[in-house]
């Protein structure tokens, strides 16, 4: 965050600890501000959550400021110290300071450069090398934009940058390249962030900057140029939602408001999708029909949530396109030899648009001539811009960590991705995409009749707090929902989780059945084709017979589940490729109370991140 006013005061502080706080979703291992006053730079830090900051800021004589940058830390070089919190100061006098997001690559011979000169280091991070750089060039040219300009031509990796030094307390330069970073224009005040909820409570006017570029902030403007010293514009919008957005609003945390948005968030990702004639219309499409209707095979790549989003995707996508999807995780994807051309469509699907492995798999693909498409909450995010089409969720901001509402929105908006492929290819097998869209449309009221009664889940969860290990069954679409299950349960109770499909699980896993074991089965819909009910009610019998303790999400009405079931969470009626829009939320309550249960932060939990901006 960083932020430049009109006078001096607290304001700069305020303004840098209420877009931390923010922003701490991002990552909370440490943090820190640094405040140009007149003739100093004023630096604070502190390891852990932003609150230890917060304690040693009110212990602390804090000098007036027009100028402020902080910072909230996900570590990678160096652990979560107060040391290695950042902002680090650069120069012999300390005159320099600066915070980064990224990694800086080669840091390890540009710090070796530096000790040969005598420089001495106080912390183990990639960033103090930038820092004592910066100062140095400063040192040199006597222009703070100037000398990052000379620095960042010097840095591999990916990083954003902010810096400002005492000879020019008016103005921060920031730099950027594959990091994510915004500009808020301010009347008399401009402002700095990783993304616009920084600053949302003070402008909703921000400038958007490209890769490779630095912007100069003052109370009175700013300025853009490259890396190589060309002037440039940005380009400035409105951001759309407003402070409350980002707000708990009355639900003790974020993760249990997101969970109740989630009827709005599948209601606004389908808004909009169909013209007058019933078509199916796609946001941003900088694909023809003509390239669309030539493309013979489809990967999506994706980290997460979002991956298991893509996988519940390929079931449906592939039913009604008949066009081979692939899911690949985005960091395995990006190192193998994927088979891509330019018939190939890749799907990438991310909440924050800033995944760096999903960006770096999204440039191989269009280094290898594919065509890129981004499935994204977040506008103006690095990963749709680097894209050839999106289609954004319209979810609204998603602030805990653990994923839900952009999950379903994902799930909705590749559901509408493929029938609309499905339509311009006029597929014999396509079901009727009327039909579908019609149902989806319904989808929302029933997530609502199912969050209106969750006292059954919360009582299991919270009976279950000691539970030391949990499992998770489903087939065909009911899989990807297994193991999104588990997942929640990983990242939000530290609990040991496993998300298989229900056939295989006579091929190993049903080793780990013992008395008592508790196992969640997502039962498909009993006109399921194939017979899968019935299958999925064998799977949950021979787990039963073997001491399973069976936790069944089945339809309501369906019958056959209850005399092999411990507990029956009921989930509403739902054509089969719809369910996992509805039996995904009970597993969501179930983490979310488990969680709590367990006394543990639902919306931080430990070693998390919620865009990991590093491979
Ligand atoms: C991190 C988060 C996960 C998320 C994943 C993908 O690992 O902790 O919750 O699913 O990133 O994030 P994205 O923004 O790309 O959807």
């Amino acid at each position: 965050v960083g932020y430049v006013g009109p006078s001096a005061g607290t304001k700069s502080l305020d303004v840098v600890m209420e877009g931390l706080a923010r922003l701490e979703y991002r990552g909370y291992d440490s943090a820190g501000v640094a405040l140009v006053t007149g003739d100093d730079v004023f630096t604070e830090k502190r390891a852990g959550k932003l609150v230890n900051l917060r304690d040693a800021l009110a212990a602390d004589d804090v000098p007036d400021a027009v100028t402020g940058i902080g910072h909230t830390r996900w570590a990678t070089h160096g652990g979560p110290t107060d040391g290695n919190a950042h902002p680090h100061r650069g120069g012999k006098d300390g005159k320099l300071a600066l915070v980064h997001n990224g990694i800086i690559e080669n840091f390890h011979a540009l710090r070796n450069e530096l000790l040969e000169q005598g420089v001495e280091f106080r912390s183990e991070t990639d960033t103090e090398v930038a820092a004592h750089l910066v100062a140095a060039a400063y040192e040199r040219t006597g222009d703070l934009t100037d000398a990052m300009r000379a620095v960042v031509n010097r840095l591999e990796g990916a990083f954003t940058l902010l810096a400002v030094h005492v000879d020019c307390p008016e103005r921060i330069v920031a730099a950027r390249r594959n990091s994510p970073l915004v500009v808020g224009l301010g009347d008399g005040e401009n402002f700095l962030g990783s993304d616009v909820a920084a600053f949302i409570g003070y402008t909703r006017r921000a400038l958007e900057l490209d890769q490779d570029q630095i912007v100069t902030i003052t109370p009175d403007g700013y300025e853009v140029i490259g890396f190589d010293g060309t002037p440039a514009d940005g380009r400035t919008y409105e951001i759309t939602w407003d402070a409350a957005a980002a707000e708990k609003g009355g639900y003790a945390t974020f993760m249990e408001k997101e969970i109740n948005e989630q009827p709005a968030a599948v209601r606004d990702t389908l808004l909009g999708r169909t013209d007058e004639n019933g078509r199916l219309v796609l946001d941003d499409m900088r694909i023809s029909e003509e390239e669309l209707s030539q493309i013979h095979r489809i990967y999506i790549v994706a980290c997460g949530t979002a991956a298991y989003a893509g996988m519940t995707a390929k079931y449906a996508i592939e039913h009604w396109t008949r066009i081979p999807v692939e899911v690949a995780l985005a960091h395995e994807f990006r190192y193998c030899d994927p088979i891509v051309d330019e018939r190939t469509l890749v799907v990438s699907i991310s909440q924050s648009g800033e995944t760096m492995d999903t960006l770096m798999a999204v440039k191989h693909a269009r280094s290898l001539g594919a065509k890129t498409l981004a499935i994204c909450n977040t506008h103006g995010s690095t990963i749709p811009r680097e894209s050839d089409a999106v289609l954004y969720l319209h979810a609204g901001p998603e602030i805990a960590v653990a994923s839900t509402k952009a999950f379903l929105g994902m799930i909705a908006a590749c559901y509408v991705l493929g029938l609309y492929l499905a339509q311009l290819r006029g597929e014999t097998y396509a079901d009727d995409a009327k039909q579908v869209m019609a149902e989806l449309h319904g989808i929302p009221d029933k997530i609502q009749a199912l969050l209106d009664d969750t006292e059954r889940v919360k009582e299991i969860a919270f009976f279950m707090a000691d539970t030391r290990s949990v499992l998770f069954l489903g087939r065909n679409v009911g899989y990807p929902i297994a193991m999104e299950g588990a997942l929640k349960l990983k990242e939000l109770a530290y609990i040991h989780a496993e998300g298989f499909a229900a056939g295989e699980l006579k091929h190993g896993p049903i080793a780990l059945i013992e008395p008592g074991q508790p196992v969640f089965i997502v039962v498909p819909g009993p006109d399921t084709p194939h017979d899968l009910h019935k299958k999925v009610v064998s799977n949950i019998q021979e787990i039963r017979a073997r001491g399973a303790r069976t936790l069944v999400i089945a339809e309501e009405g369906d019958e056959d589940v209850v005399p092999f079931a411990d507990e029956v969470i009921r989930v509403p009626q739902a054509s089969p490729l719809l369910e996992p829009l509805l039996t995904v939320v009970p597993l969501q309550v179930f983490a979310l109370h488990l969680s709590t249960a367990k006394g543990l932060d639902v919306d931080q939990p430990r070693n998390l991140a919620k865009s990991v901006t590093v491979e």
